[in-house]
């Protein structure tokens, strides 16, 4: 049975856009809403002077047969590339070359153009953010902050962090209080950009006890050719949460610090530097849900935080959530 009114997606992160293209494919009309201007969330590229920068995810792995699959077909259309960085991990003081056998998968030539792609024509409306998800007699409408209504629609998925999607869950008590049990972790990052390449051979390190857990040269990944040498570094969790309301610069000068003393070798001044805080990155804990719903209400809910904590997890947890409301309307 093909729904008559469409079944609204809030989030074009890489969870609601799954969902969407399962649920297009399967003959229903979706309509996306995201609060940014574009598409993407935590896969988003930030444009900059210095060409674009990943800032969040920095690859992914695909081990589950279906993302596999999927992910070979992304390669095939020009969307993704492997990475093969020079690995190098840091612990207990000491930077050590950590080469390994995983594949490692990035958009091209950003990240953000796999979501970019995914997204490709289907109806889309940025910059809104919804504020409440409510059912009339029989369908359901949102309500965005600008104070506009939309719908009406048949179903409603909301694939945003578990944080924010716990208050557009509120029709139905059971899945908001999924939601609201799941802890989310902060993440500062910072870009720096460098006018001579830093004599290094390390391209990306795996960091312990230390405030970064995790830095990448962006310059390195398939497709970014900058003239500049570009780095993307993570602070941990532990002390991204110590530092939440500390200002940016500050951010930057604190992590420039950490990063020239475990690197090894000159770090000069940056010609370019950029800090984002990304609030929501990470589920402190992985959950095995799949996606949440209430299927008599038509409401359901998926992204990261119902599987992993990564981007294959967020794509599972879209498909799940479609399939989920598909078998419903069979
Ligand atoms: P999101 O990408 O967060 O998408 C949710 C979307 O919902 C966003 O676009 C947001 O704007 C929108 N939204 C939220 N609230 C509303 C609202 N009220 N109204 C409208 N829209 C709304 N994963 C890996 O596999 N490998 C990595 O190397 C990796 N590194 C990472 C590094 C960082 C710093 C971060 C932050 C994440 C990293 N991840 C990594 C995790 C990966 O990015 C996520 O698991 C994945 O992108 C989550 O996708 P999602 O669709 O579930 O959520
Ligand atoms: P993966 O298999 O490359 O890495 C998983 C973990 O294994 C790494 O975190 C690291 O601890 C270890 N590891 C892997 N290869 C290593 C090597 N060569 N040397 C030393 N240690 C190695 O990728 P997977 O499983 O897809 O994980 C995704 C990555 O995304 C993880 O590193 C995770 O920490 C990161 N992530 C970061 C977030 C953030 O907010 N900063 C949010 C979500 C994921």
């Amino acid at each position: 049975m093909t729904a008559i009114n469409p079944i609204a997606i809030i989030g074009t992160g890489i969870a609601g856009l799954s969902a969407a293209q399962a649920l297009h494919a399967a003959g229903h009309a979706v309509q996306l809403f995201d609060k940014s201007r574009g598409s993407g969330g935590r896969m988003a590229s930030k444009r900059s002077d210095v060409g674009a920068l990943d800032l969040g995810a920095q690859y992914f792995t695909a081990r589950d047969r279906r993302f596999v699959e999927v992910v070979q077909q992304w390669q095939t259309r020009g969307w993704v590339s492997e990475w093969t960085p020079s690995l190098y991990h840091f612990d207990n003081g000491q930077l050590s070359a950590s080469p390994d056998e995983q594949i490692r998968w990035v958009g091209t030539p950003r990240m953000s153009a796999i979501t970019r792609a995914m997204l490709g024509a289907l109806p889309v409306q940025f910059s809104c953010r919804i504020t409440e998800v409510f059912r009339g007699e029989q369908h359901w409408h949102l309500q965005d902050a600008e104070g506009n209504s939309h719908g009406p629609f048949s179903h409603v998925v909301v694939a945003a962090p578990a944080p924010q999607a716990t208050t557009l869950l509120s029709s139905a008590p059971k899945l908001a209080g999924a939601a609201a049990s799941v802890t989310m972790d902060p993440t500062w990052a910072v870009a720096l950009a460098f006018d001579s390449p830093l004599e290094t051979k390390v391209e990306g390190c795996f960091v312990r006890d230390n405030p970064l857990d995790w830095l990448a040269r962006n310059r390195s990944k398939p497709g970014r050719d900058t003239a500049q040498d570009t780095w993307v570094l993570h602070a941990s969790s532990q002390w991204t949460k110590q530092h939440l309301d500390m200002a940016k610069e500050e951010v930057i000068e604190q992590l420039h610090g950490a990063f020239a003393e475990l690197i090894g070798c000159a770090v000069p001044a940056p010609v370019f530097s950029m800090a984002h805080r990304w609030l929501y990155a990470r589920p402190a804990t992985a959950l095995q849900w799949g996606a949440l719903s209430d299927a008599d209400l038509g409401l359901y809910a998926c992204g990261d935080w119902c599987l992993s904590g990564r981007v294959e997890g967020a794509w599972l947890s879209g498909q799940e959530a479609a399939r989920r409301l598909l078998a419903h309307l069979q």
